[in-house]
């Protein structure tokens, strides 16, 4: 692990010095850590989005209690569909110093209800009651509920990929990141983007990225922002 960690780290050096430094279109956002926002990446890929026109998909796969969906619902078009994934019940194996179940938060994306503090009372205790989470209010916004290798796969028999503009990827390890890139971005040849949550974890959301686009041969991508730490990053595929 320490040895991989070592190799992924000296890849990622590479990576920055190959895509990152050299290419004055780059914009470079400061790091949540200091700034204590994301807002400034998130808004750079809501603009992106935007220019890809009105009536596409964002999927977020991380949703937790729904604070990122939520700010890319409000700031995108009406037309434009959500979909959530997330099991609700925490990283499915341990990261770094976090244990297996970590970063749980409230079990649902109680944060879609932030606008609907009457409806949020009877929507806890349901949760709390049948395990479930029923409709959120947002009638364009999705949740799909479980662990991603259950939910992906009748979410690709169902949907269009096509209309896929955004990816977000919030699920912190590489088993829950690499089988959706396989999954989703390798069917997709249209232009879209996505945007990582922990791109400089090396041995998580970077190792997955660097396989998958050396698996599905994906040459055409390119960094359109990053974190001056390199934490968040977004990416152009197919541009
Ligand atoms: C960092 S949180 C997401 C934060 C959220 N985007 C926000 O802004 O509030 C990571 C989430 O990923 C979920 N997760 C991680 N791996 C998963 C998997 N394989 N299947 C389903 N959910 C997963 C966890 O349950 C957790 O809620």
């Amino acid at each position: 692990m320490l040895i991989q960690k070592i190799a992924n780290t000296l890849s990622f050096e590479h990576f920055w010095k190959q895509e990152v430094a050299p290419n004055q279109n780059v914009l470079i956002v400061p790091s949540f850590s200091k700034s204590g926002s994301k807002h400034k990446i998130w808004d750079i890929a809501i603009e992106r989005v935007r220019c890809l026109g009105e009536g596409g998909k964002v999927l977020e796969f991380g949703t937790n209690n729904g604070g990122s969906l939520y700010y890319f619902w409000k700031n995108l078009p009406g037309s434009t569909e959500f979909h959530g994934f997330d099991c609700f019940e925490g990283i499915p194996e341990a990261w770094d110093k976090l244990p297996k179940g970590a970063i749980k938060g409230f079990g649902y994306p109680a944060e879609l209800w932030n606008d609907f503090p009457d409806q949020k009372v009877n929507v806890e205790e349901f949760v709390t009651r049948t395990g479930e989470i029923p409709p959120v209010p947002q009638e364009n916004i999705k949740i799909h509920k479980g662990l991603f290798c259950h939910t992906i796969p009748s979410f690709c028999v169902a949907e269009k990929l096509k209309d896929v503009q955004l990816l977000h990827f919030d699920a912190d390890i590489y088993m829950s990141t690499r089988p959706v890139l396989d999954a989703i971005c390798g069917q997709m040849r249209h232009h879209y983007y996505i945007l990582f949550d922990e791109l400089y974890s090396v041995n998580h959301e970077f190792k997955a990225w660097m396989e998958f686009i050396d698996l599905f041969h994906i040459t055409r991508w390119r960094v359109v922002a990053i974190s001056e730490d390199g934490v968040q990053a977004l990416f152009e595929i197919n541009y």
